[in-house]
């Protein structure tokens, strides 16, 4: 067997890399009230380590990246990650999850640099509401532009993840299932996952049954086929829709089977699985002068120590790194 596979015989080929624990906005499910502990300019990992990261990761098996954050927008220069990325042959991937809001002044560069595709979170479309859930200056008409700017940029296809919070937003779930009908918004909900440093409620848990049951309203669902994207979202498409529905459902039927995916944080920690607290450290040893041949050996580490699966559903919660720093 050539590539990357964990204990579970699991190809492992894609690689997320938070670039910055930092954000512009603060989530109410994400960030937790009183902020984060943020990492310090030393403690970040330089363009240029990331670069070294990805390559040796590559010649691994790694084939697609994913720039996540915090906000990944929010650290300067990502254009010129991106494209420093895209020099290395064995990566035929690399896409961005942004929260949009600085999307549109970006989109442009970002592509030209090479980027293939963005996926935008947008939990409401109401802009009382999208105030109340991101804390922020911003405005849901800054995504909105950030959605179109990225469309006219050839970043597609654009897809919005939507964080479904009973509550807080779930009564919005027909009016994003709406928007594929008749545009070409590829909308996913994702179930509410419990995770480190926020006060999560398991009475705003709406599981993605429950999300189908309410959108038959709109017309009966037809399965995407083949199957779609390389994550482990699964893609609909309503009669005539000119978009996709997809669900990513975590928590109520686990997808770890699947998993193809190493995260890496801005400090430089490789983390086998988004769920567990094991981490591996990167950047020490880069720091201190590591041969690329240890360095492999390190992502091996990583890759082997992949848990089966998540334990969610038995109430088996990750107490460390808030999503700010994982990247979702
Ligand atoms: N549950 C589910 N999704 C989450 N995200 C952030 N926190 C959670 C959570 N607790 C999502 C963001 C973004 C992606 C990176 O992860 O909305 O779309
Ligand atoms: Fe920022 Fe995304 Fe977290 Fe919101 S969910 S605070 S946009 S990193």
């Amino acid at each position: 067997m050539t590539g990357l596979y964990d204990s579970f015989q699991r190809p492992i080929n894609y690689l997320r890399i938070s670039v910055t624990d930092r954000c512009n906005l603060r989530c109410v499910y994400c960030m937790p009230d009183d902020g984060i502990c943020q990492m310090s300019h030393g403690d970040i990992l330089t363009y240029e380590e990331i670069y070294t990261i990805v390559q040796v990761a590559a010649e691994l098996g790694i084939t697609k990246v994913r720039l996540t954050g915090g906000e990944p927008l929010a650290r300067l220069g990502l254009a010129e990650l991106v494209q420093m990325l895209g020099q290395l042959d064995a990566i035929d991937d690399i896409s961005l999850t942004t929260n949009g809001t600085l999307l549109s002044r970006y989109a442009p560069v970002l592509k030209r640099a090479g980027l293939k595709r963005v996926n935008i979170s947008l939990d409401t479309l109401r802009p009382d509401r999208f105030k109340r859930i991101t804390r922020g200056s911003y405005d849901v008409a800054d995504v909105l532009g950030g959605i179109d700017g990225a469309r006219s940029a050839g970043l597609s296809p654009v897809k919005i993840n939507v964080v479904v919070m009973a509550g807080i937003n779930d009564d919005e779930v027909l009016d994003f299932a709406g928007k594929t009908i008749g545009e070409e918004w590829h909308v996913r909900f994702i179930e509410f996952m419990p995770t480190a440093g926020v006060g999560y409620s398991p009475s705003r848990f709406v599981p993605v049954s429950e999300i189908q049951k309410r959108l038959e309203q709109l017309g009966e669902l037809e399965p995407c086929l083949p199957h779609v994207g390389n994550g482990p979202a699964r893609y609909f498409r309503f009669p005539g829709g000119r978009g996709t529905v997809g669900f990513i459902n975590p928590v109520s039927e686990h997808f770890c089977f699947h998993c193809n995916r190493l995260r890496l944080t801005a400090d430089g920690k490789l983390c086998p699985c988004l769920l567990s607290d094991d981490e591996v450290d990167l950047k020490q040893p880069l720091r201190s002068g590591v041969s690329s041949s240890e360095l492999k050996q390190l992502i091996v580490t990583a890759v082997s120590s992949k848990p089966l699966r998540h334990h969610l559903p038995e109430g088996g919660l990750p107490e460390g790194r808030p999503m700010t720093q994982v990247g979702g």
